[in-house]
């Protein structure tokens, strides 16, 4: 039976595409699903690829994720920087987490430094764009089964 991943997206990237593209790139959201869609099938995952605004919405995600998934990938966009409740829902979800991002948080701003996320992660990363996805699915699957 196939593990099965959440890719969790946060604020702002459905704007994907179109949003500050020297920064994130031209690849929109759906660019993104397509891509973990791919590699999930040559992986044996099967992936649940979700976006919202929400902040709760993540939460109630996470806490699914928990329930029903082996895996988590999760890029909690601004979440990252402010957000105590997806710190504490990664946290008790207790399944193995890779934090995305698409740009290098620690070549912008110094409000992007911190991540309330990172501690609960098995691990980060940042600064490839899109292949971060597939980089965090690789990573999830030598995990889930090594
Ligand atoms: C982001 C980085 C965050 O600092 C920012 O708020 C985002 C996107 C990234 O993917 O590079 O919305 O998570």
């Amino acid at each position: 039976m196939s593990a099965s991943i959440y890719v969790l997206n946060g604020p702002n990237l459905n704007r994907l595409g179109t949003r500050e593209p020297g920064t994130y790139g031209t690849s929109t959201l759906g660019d993104i699903e397509l891509l973990c869609r791919e590699v999930g099938e040559d992986l044996d995952l099967e992936i649940e690829f979700r976006q919202t605004n929400h902040e709760g919405t993540l939460v109630d995600w996470i806490q699914e994720a928990g329930d029903l998934a082996q895996g988590l990938v999760i890029n909690p966009a601004a979440y990252t920087h402010t957000s105590v409740a997806l710190h504490d829902a990664i946290r008790t979800a207790e399944i193995p987490t890779v934090e995305i991002h698409l740009s290098n948080v620690f070549a912008r701003e110094a409000f992007r430094h911190h991540s309330y996320v990172s501690p609960v992660a098995l691990g980060v990363i940042c600064g490839f764009g899109i292949t971060g996805y597939r980089l965090a699915l690789e990573a999830l699957s030598t995990v889930i089964r090594p």
